[in-house]
Order: structure tokens, then sequence, then C-alpha cells
């Protein structure tokens, strides 16, 4: 691998520990305002400490975050749809130069294996692996799964075996029942997605079989930014991840961080 590409991956799945805790807060490009991004500045800006890179639009990043911040950015360069409309009718919206005048650690944009628009995405995951491999930027493929489709094993397999495939040189997807079999069939490291919002627990529990199971972290949203403890729930997340902690014990770190929030403004 090209050594510039390799040293800014090695800026996000850290070589110590080979993971990576992502922080995901991308979803204003197709949800607007959704909750617990109103403000993205203000939710993010004390997550920052905790994360080994914020993935997020270039609207974000030039408007709501310091360009001091020595995080790694992984960009979200795919978009052209919302909620209104077929989520899957993506292109390419942020081209590579704009990345590189970001001093972006890596690209990133949405497949939709099996959708209306799957071509059209995966030629766009090619230009974008073309265009990544050319300047030395990795190039993440997210596995984007319409409502219809079934998150098992067997789809969720196949999406991110196209994605390496196709030259992503890392794959983020969800977390599924015998999630090891994704893993085994895709010769790139993969991090999982959190989804919809879980208790506490149940995403601490799912970032820790992920892990277990061969992930090389988390690339994680709403399971953070919508807790009602955000930093409790990051560091916790990022003690199962980068220090192999049980559930129970990242469990008492965000149970602790969200007491002692509560108590110093009583
Ligand atoms: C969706 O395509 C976006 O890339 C989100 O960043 C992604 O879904 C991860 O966020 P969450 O953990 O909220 O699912």
């Amino acid at each position: 691998m090209d050594w510039g590409l390799q040293n800014r991956l090695s800026r996000i799945i850290k070589p110590k520990t080979g993971r990576t805790v992502m922080l995901a807060v991308d979803h204003g490009y197709f949800q607007g305002p959704t909750t617990g991004l109103q403000q993205p500045g203000k939710t993010i800006k004390p997550l920052i400490p905790y994360a080994d890179s914020l993935m997020l639009t270039r609207g974000v990043l030039r408007n709501c975050i310091d360009p001091g911040i020595d995080t790694p950015i992984v960009l979200r360069v795919s978009g052209g749809t919302s909620v209104l409309k077929e989520l899957s009718n993506e292109g390419l919206m942020t081209c590579v130069e704009e990345a590189i005048r970001l001093n972006v650690a890596a690209i990133t944009l949405s497949i939709f294996v099996g959708g209306e628009y799957e071509r059209q995405t995966l030629l766009a995951l090619g230009q974008l692996a073309d265009e990544g491999n050319k300047y030395g930027i990795p190039v993440l493929a997210v596995t984007a799964v319409g409502r219809e489709m079934a998150r098992d094993a067997r789809y969720l397999g196949l999406a991110c075996r196209i994605a390496a495939e196709l030259g992503a040189h890392f794959v983020k997807t969800y977390y599924c029942d015998d999630f090891e079999k994704v893993v085994e069939g895709c010769p790139v490291p993969l991090v999982i997605a959190g989804g919809k919002k879980l208790a506490e627990r149940e995403a601490l529990q799912m970032a820790y079989n992920a892990v277990s199971r061969g992930a090389s972290g988390v690339d994680m949203g709403r399971n953070i930014f919508q807790s009602d403890s955000p930093v409790g729930m990051i560091k916790a997340v990022r003690a199962i991840v980068q220090r192999n902690m049980s559930v129970d014990e990242a469990y008492k770190i965000y149970e602790d961080t969200k007491t002692k929030k509560a108590t110093a403004l009583a």
C-alpha cells in the first residue's frame, strides 16, 4: 500500500491496537437537523477527545469544527438525496481536491448493494478508489441497507466483499449474527455502525461482540450523541474497543460519567 495512504489509515485505525473509535456525525447530509445533531458543533466538541476520527461532511467541518484540532477527519463525499426521496440515488458531491484542501485522513461514500441505484453507487466507489489511490487517501465504503433488506451475514457479507473487491480500503457495515463470516470474507478492515438508538448496555454489548468477532472498531453515531450521556457513552465504547474492557466495566464508566455530570449540575 502507498506510504501516504497507509499513514493516513494509521491515523484512524491505531497501529498499536489495530482498532478505532470513529464518531459518525454525518447524518445531516440526508436527515437534516436530526435529534442530537441540531447544533453539530455543540454536540461534537466534548466528544472529540475520545474519538479516533470524526466522520462528517464538508459543511459541518468548515462551519462547526475548529481547524486547530488534530483528530483525523473522514469526509463524507457522497450525497444528493434526502429522507423525502429514494435514498439509494446518491452521487459524489465533493471532489478529491476539496478533500485534500481540507487535509482529511479518508473519504467515504455509501454503496447500496441490491438497491435501485446499486450500479451508480458501485461505479462511484470505483471512481473514488482510483482518486484515493492517486492521492494516497483511503476510501471507506459504507454498506447502506435498504429498509426492505435483511441485515444478515449473507447480505452484509456480499456487500462488504463487493466493497473491498472494488477498491475500498476499509468498510463500514452493520453488526449481525454470524458476524465472523462477514469479517472472514472481507479482505480489508471492517468497522460497524451503531444503527438506531438502543439502550446503552445493549449498544455496548454490540460493540463488544463486534470487536470480539473481528471488527476493527466502530463508527458510531446515534448511540453516542443521542445517549443521555454522550461523553459517558463514547468513553465506554472506547474502553471496549481500545482497552478490551468488558461490557460491565464499560457500562460503569458510562454510569459514573453520567452521575458525575448530574452531581456537578445539582
Ligand atoms: C449513514 O449512512 C451515516 O453514514 C451514519 O454515519 C451511519 O449510519 C452511522 O451512524 P449510526 O451509528 O448512527 O448508525
